[in-house]
């Protein structure tokens, strides 16, 4: 199971070292997404969710539609969110690439996971880690985003518990020894939340359940098939726009709309996975 994860962390970081040289001015959001998830299908593993990518006040949630011909531009501070997976176990970690002049609030939320990591062992609290996200991003000058938070990893499950937040919380959990989780502080010179937006490209199954007309079966069948429980794209699948959204109606289907910071705050993002380990813990990504 370590090994799996391991292997998809391997690809994982390989993705990420060469999509910085990627992304710059004028070239296609689409372009950078599909060579993400190409690139993890060549090097043996698959999408464990489509490669976002958020630009300036967008924290999460962002990935371009079919056809998409949106480019990135000078001045964009972007995150790229890159997930992959060995038969269900998944690594998931981001990096912001600047494309203008927010060193600071880039370096803000580098260093606040490196700050994070150096504290994860087992037996430490998830209170402490969220405790060390906010000092480090607050001495900054910047805030944490309270509403995006770390995560567990579980097999074919890309948000597991259990919850690591961005910033002091009363009262976190224990982790223990051999699991596998997330951390992603986001920092932000805005008020330090994230709403909904309009524009939703991301979809994942919740449960299956009876359906009444065949489309709706059909399409749910193929999902379960090739997805399971994993976020998947709107441009990965054909569906029309009526049935995707009578299913997220009942309850088959979860939408992420893109989320952005509530008063248009610029956003950096940094994420690793790690096992924790006894005595420390091992960064796969
Ligand atoms: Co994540």
């Amino acid at each position: 199971m370590l090994e799996k994860y391991e292997r998809a962390g391997e690809i994982v970081k390989k993705v990420k070292e060469e999509v910085v040289k990627l992304v710059k001015p004028g070239v296609k959001l689409l372009e950078v997404a599909e060579f993400v998830e190409n690139r993890i299908v060549e090097l043996g593993g698959k999408p464990a969710f489509p490669c976002n990518i958020s630009i300036n006040s967008d924290a999460a949630h962002f990935t371009p539609k079919r056809n998409d011909e949106r480019v990135f531009k000078e001045g964009d501070i972007v995150k790229i969110d890159i997930g992959a997976h060995i038969d269900g176990y998944i690594a998931d970690s981001a990096i912001t690439i600047d494309l203008g002049d927010h060193e600071d609030l880039v370096k803000c939320a580098e260093r606040a996971l490196e700050k994070a990591i150096e504290v994860v062992h087992a037996g430490v609290n998830t209170a402490e880690i969220g405790e060390v996200i906010e000092k480090t991003i607050r001495e900054f000058g910047f805030r944490p985003i309270v509403n995006l938070t770390g995560h567990g990893l579980d097999r074919y499950v890309a948000h597991a518990p259990p919850t690591i937040y961005n910033v002091k919380v009363d009262k976190g959990v224990e982790l223990k020894e051999g699991m596998v989780i997330a951390i992603e502080p986001f920092a932000t010179d805005g008020a330090g939340k994230v709403v909904e937006r309009g524009e939703c490209e991301i979809f994942s199954l919740i449960a299956v359940k009876k359906l009444r007309l065949k489309q709706e079966r059909e399409f749910v069948r193929y999902i379960a098939e090739n997805y399971r429980t994993l976020p998947f794209a709107r441009r990965w699948v054909n569906v029309s726009d009526v049935v995707l959204a009578r299913l997220v109606k009942q309850g088959v289907l979860r939408a992420y709309p893109v989320l952005t910071e509530v008063n248009n705050g610029l956003v950096s993002q940094f994420e690793h996975t790690l096992i924790v380990e006894e005595d420390g813990c091992k960064v796969i990504t």
